[in-house]
């Protein structure tokens, strides 16, 4: 079974009570119901974390190694600026696939870097929590692709 790691970042956890008009009213559980579920059904295994720490996130993607096959992430702020986070995505050499509910692009200026996104695979923004689904299925694509 292929195995895939999701990392949620900072403030995430608050997904449903933060900013509804602009992150949607899904709450963070109710996130994670719908990636178990598409997972059961793609055949992946999930690993899910949140957390509002840099260097959780980091350890986060340290303990893929050996286990994951590739990563879904949406370092949340810590995309425009966290070079810890991108040197651990780099270090670890696992299929990373970013992903923003929001389309960070049409945002405020300081949102439109991702020091991240340089070392992913790809990056899904602005689809909201379908986007979450679709980077499974190109994680799951990608992890296909290699090993062939
Ligand atoms: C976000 C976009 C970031 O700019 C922001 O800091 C977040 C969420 C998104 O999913 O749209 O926390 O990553």
């Amino acid at each position: 079974m292929i195995k895939v790691a999701v990392i949620h970042g900072p403030n995430l956890g608050l997904l449903g009570k933060r900013e509804p008009d602009i992150y949607g009213a899904i709450t963070l559980e109710e996130l994670d119901q719908r990636l178990m579920h598409a997972a059961k059904e793609l055949g992946l295994e999930l690993r899910i974390t949140q957390s509002d720490h840099e260097g959780e996130i980091v350890r986060a993607i340290h303990e893929c190694i050996g286990w994951a096959d590739a990563i879904v992430i949406n370092p949340a702020a810590l995309t425009h600026y966290s070079i810890s986070v991108r040197d651990a995505l780099q270090a670890v050499c696992i299929p990373t696939i970013e992903v923003h509910l929001t389309n960070i692009y049409a945002r405020e200026e300081f949102r439109r870097i991702s020091v991240t996104a340089p070392v992913t695979q790809g990056q899904i923004t602005g689809l909201g929590a379908d986007g979450y689904l679709l980077a499974l299925r190109a994680a799951k694509s990608v992890v296909e692709q290699s090993h062939k």
